[in-house]
């Protein structure tokens, strides 16, 4: 049975998740770009995972550096969402505050409330995707002072979490 892409994509759309921005540093130049498919795989070892387009340029540049960060993105940095996910931005990074993790040198953004260091542990293909799966080698997140609240994608659109 096939599929309809356009039905495929808006009963998917229906499905919110976060949004980080999925870093890297490939000689010298720091690489992103916003990334919704991110998961937590497993904690013993410390594992996670996101699937880019096979196509991705910045993907393909990040692959080639041996590791990622992962930046959890909260609810005031929409902008943030949309600079790193158009491929026609030549330098997204331009007036971003960010600094290099101690272990893997990947751009850890400020203004994420939470990141993840990883190293490439193994790239599965998945269709028009690869699922890249991460062994994390150190994290952190925000305060809990500051109150950090997630930024949410969901049907097309971005928003926040409130709770029950
Ligand atoms: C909210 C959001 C989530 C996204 N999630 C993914 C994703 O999980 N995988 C992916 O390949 N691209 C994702 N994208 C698209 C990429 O950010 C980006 O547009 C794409 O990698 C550009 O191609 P390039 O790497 O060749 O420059 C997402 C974009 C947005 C706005």
């Amino acid at each position: 049975m096939s599929i309809d892409p356009m039905k495929y994509r808006q009963v998917l759309g229906h499905f919110p998740t976060g949004v980080t921005v999925v870093t890297g540093i490939l000689d010298g130049e720091p690489v992103g770009f916003t990334i919704g498919s991110f998961t937590s795989v497993s904690l013993d070892p410390p594992l996670v995972g996101f699937l880019p387009m096979v196509t991705s340029e910045r993907w393909h540049r990040i692959r080639a550096s041996g590791s990622f960060c992962v930046n959890v993105l909260g609810d005031g940095q929409s902008d943030l969402c949309w600079q790193f996910a158009k491929n026609s931005i030549e330098q997204p990074f331009e007036g971003v505050a960010w600094h290099p993790s101690d272990i893997t040198g990947s751009p850890v953004l400020d203004a994420a409330i939470a990141y993840m260091d990883c190293t490439i542990d193994e790239v599965y293909d998945a269709g028009d995707h690869h699922f890249v799966m991460g062994r994390v080698v150190e994290l952190e997140h925000a305060d809990p002072a500051t109150e950090p609240r997630p930024l949410l994608f969901y049907k097309g659109g971005l928003g926040r979490f409130q709770a029950h």
